[in-house]
């Protein structure tokens, strides 16, 4: 017998085949029954007819509960009713394995029943939907990168030191060498990468141990951190959007379906293909001060503000140049503003927050020294990225994107927990 996935029935019309598959759903009425089988590639709706299947094989059909796994062996025909729909008539069936009462219905659940279920609710179709997703914008992201030139270079997860704060830091014992922590970000090795390969990027699992419980926040999550050398402030943003545009351009041409069972708003998502507005730190304030919030030019944004600060813009935002206290230490300082450092962060629209965070990197060695003496941070450990400013030091600039918030935005689901396969929060670890 020929297997067939769901999604190439349209090219197996009027001929046997079977399907290996798990069982959706299941209901009958009189001699009629209904099973709608997924199997990873689809979901198709199958029925069996009493008279035709005859009553033994009809018997077995109806014993098969939701999620059983099962092989159905069918003809495949156009939809009676629905255009573009294809059903099933099954000719035989063979169940693999009878599931028990299924935990997940169609019921409404809390999300820590679902979340302590996850292993089960990933199969449910806007999880489905979801994971899918982001296989697409993940490859549509090393896509990008790999068209423009970029080398994959991965980065340790062990690191002896930090990327950005250190209270963020997960500790564990090293061996003999002392603590080690979970990368927050392979940038510091990307800066290293470039002098040797020019364009690299990294793309894996970070760690912070947030304590933030917000929807936005997961404490191991996965990035893309992207580095290039002689690309300084301005075209790093070029590069950011361009990016960004070719990840929504591919979801919209290859995820129209997933998009559908998620309910996004693809007007919204085409919207969001035009250039990107820059606005520096400074006008950010000012806006909001405009709008009544009480803020200080010190101040980072709060969730509410980044809402207002995107509110009316189909597109997201870079925010740029922003005091040098606020931001990293490797952030090269603004030659028009010693105050100022050549950061910027892209906010999406619609709630959705900080997508990206980038900067052009210091790279004037004492300039950066000094600031990390400022910072009182061990320099012993640093010494080799300082070094790279000693042995031909170049301009140049990287971004960091975090998948699960870019996910967020472009399938709008309203919290980051739903866009990883296990999320990881403060609270949660199980399973
Ligand atoms: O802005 P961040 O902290 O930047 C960096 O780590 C740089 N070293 C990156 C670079 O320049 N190569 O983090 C980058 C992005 C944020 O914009 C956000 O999208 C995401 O990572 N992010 C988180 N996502 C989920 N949960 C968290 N706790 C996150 N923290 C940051
Ligand atoms: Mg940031």
């Amino acid at each position: 017998m020929k297997y067939i996935a769901i999604k190439d029935v349209e090219s197996y019309l009027g001929q046997e085949v079977s399907i290996r598959a798990w069982v959706r759903n299941i209901r009958h009425s009189g001699k009629l029954l209904f099973i709608i089988l997924r199997d990873g590639s689809g979901e198709l709706q199958s029925v069996a007819f009493r008279p035709d299947l005859g009553d033994e094989k009809f018997e077995v059909a109806r014993r098969l509960s939701m999620e059983s796994s099962v092989i159905v062996t069918g003809i495949p025909k156009a939809h009676p009713k629905m255009e573009g729909e294809y059903e099933l008539s099954i000719t035989d069936v063979l169940p693999w394995q009878i599931a028990e009462d299924y935990p997940i219905s169609k019921k409404e659940h809390g999300p820590d029943f679902l979340l302590s279920n996850r292993h089960l609710w990933l199969r449910v179709p806007k999880q489905w939907a979801l994971m899918r997703l982001r296989h697409t914008i993940y490859f549509a992201i090393c896509e990008y990168l790999n068209d423009n030139d970029y080398i994959r270079f991965d980065s340790p997860i062990l690191t002896p030191s930090s990327c950005e704060e250190t209270t963020t830091l997960f500790e564990l014992d090293y061996f003999d060498e002392g603590k080690a922590y979970l990368s927050q970000s392979g940038q510091l090795y990307l800066e290293a990468g470039i002098m040797s390969l020019g364009r690299v990027y990294d793309f894996g699992p970070v760690f912070r141990a947030e304590k933030s419980k917000t929807r936005k926040h997961l404490t191991e999550f996965w990035m893309m951190d992207a580095e290039a050398a002689w690309v300084e402030h301005e075209e790093s943003m070029d590069i950011q959007e361009g990016l960004i545009r070719y990840v929504i351009r591919t979801c919209l041409e290859k995820c129209g379906k997933e998009l559908d069972i998620l309910e996004r708003d693809t007007e919204a998502l085409k919207a969001a293909d035009a250039p990107f507005p820059r606005m520096t730190h400074r006008e950010a304030i000012d806006l909001l001060k405009s709008k009544g919030v009480d803020i200080t030019y010190q101040s980072d944004f709060g969730a509410a503000d980044e809402v207002m600060l995107t509110e009316g813009s189909p597109v997201p935002v870079f925010i740029e140049r922003w005091p040098k206290d606020i931001k990293a230490f490797y952030m090269k300082r603004d030659p028009e503003n010693p105050d100022l450092v050549l950061g910027s962060d892209l906010i999406a629209p619609e709630g959705f927050g900080e997508i990206i965070g980038g900067s052009q990197r210091e790279d004037d060695h004492d300039l950066l020294l000094q600031r990390m003496q400022d910072e009182k941070m061990p320099i012993e450990d640093y010494q080799w990225f300082l070094d790279l400013r000693k042995y031909g030091s170049v301009p140049h600039s990287g971004f960091g994107i975090g998948l699960e918030r870019l996910i967020a935005w472009i399938s709008g689901v309203h919290h980051i927990r739903e866009t990883i396969p296990f999320p990881r929060m403060i609270y949660r670890i199980y399973p």
